[in-house]
């Protein structure tokens, strides 16, 4: 793990100052803040449940920086290989496989890949394909990139995004995908704060404020981090739909059916699992 205060450092300190930390520095420290130890092992065993046999061939599409890749791998999923569209992230993913001890060498096959280009730059299929970590909504907003404007433009544009996670899902294949507990329509602001550990050996804390615009489908999420008493602040824009919804996107895109995998309430995300039909489309 990149120590954060490097890893900020040369970013202002100021909340409001115009977004010059990147969103990878700043995910380093608050994934950890919420990915603990019992938030990992929890979330990984469900999933390891719900897959089942450990030899199925696995796309993490939103890997990141490996959680939950690498907690599958340890619970012996051996055929695993991530993509994720940030380079930062499949980076500092690399590095923390490079720190392991030798003992414990793993290297998967990871590339840097969107999920609007995915079929073409993975053009196999996977027993079973994951977006978990309640990534789903950033798909044209984690990396600074151009958003759909209107309720109309926004479900059109995950769908056509989902329908390449249907592509790269083998026939007869599942398709996981989480999504924020509190995407509710009941939510307007949720204020959630995320954890307080030491990190390289400095107190750390993470604010998270989120605001749902359900007549425009936007959700603006405020990160905030505390690294030895300096706050660094970023927003950054989602697309809003709840559970339900969801799950219709998933059969819009070509999904024969949808299950919910219940998830506890110490879990950040509920999950989906998209079956694909048998038969080749
Ligand atoms: C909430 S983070 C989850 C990170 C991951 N679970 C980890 O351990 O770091 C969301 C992830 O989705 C990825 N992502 C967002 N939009 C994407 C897109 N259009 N294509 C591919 N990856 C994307 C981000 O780069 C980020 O790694």
């Amino acid at each position: 793990m990149a120590n954060p205060n490097h890893a900020l450092a040369g970013s202002s300190p100021a909340p409001d100052a115009a977004d010059p930390v990147k969103l990878a520095d700043m995910w380093s420290v608050s994934g950890q803040l919420l990915h603990t130890e019992a938030y990992r092992r929890t979330h990984a065993r469900l999933l390891a449940e719900a897959i089942g046999h450990r030899e199925q061939k696995i796309l993490d599409a939103a890997c990141g920086m490996g959680f939950p890749m690498r907690e599958l791998h340890d619970l012996g999923f051996t055929n695993l290989c991530g993509s994720d569209a940030d380079p930062d992230l499949i980076a500092k993913f690399r590095a923390l496989l490079a720190a392991a001890p030798a003992t414990a060498q793993w290297r998967p096959r990871l590339l840097v890949a969107t999920w609007q280009e995915l079929p073409q730059r993975l053009p196999e299929t996977f027993d079973v394909v994951l977006n978990v970590d309640a990534a789903i909504g950033f798909m044209d907003s984690w990396l600074p990139g151009e958003m759909r404007v209107g309720p109309a433009q926004i479900f059109a544009r995950v769908v056509s995004v989902l329908r390449n996670f249907h592509a790269v899902t083998a026939p007869g294949g599942r398709f996981f995908i989480g999504l924020q507990k509190n995407n509710h329509k009941g939510n307007s602001f949720y204020p959630m704060f995320v954890g307080r550990m030491s990190i390289d050996g400095g107190p750390a804390e993470a604010q998270w404020d989120m605001s749902y615009d359900w007549a425009r489908r936007i959700k603006t999420w405020v990160n905030t981090v505390r690294i030895d008493g300096r706050a660094f602040s970023q927003t950054r824009q989602s697309y809003l739909f709840d559970l339900a919804e969801l799950g219709d996107f998933l059969l819009a895109a070509g999904f024969a059916r949808v299950e919910r995998l219940p998830t506890p309430d110490d879990l950040y995300e509920d999950i989906l699992i998209a079956h694909r039909g048998d038969k080749a489309a």
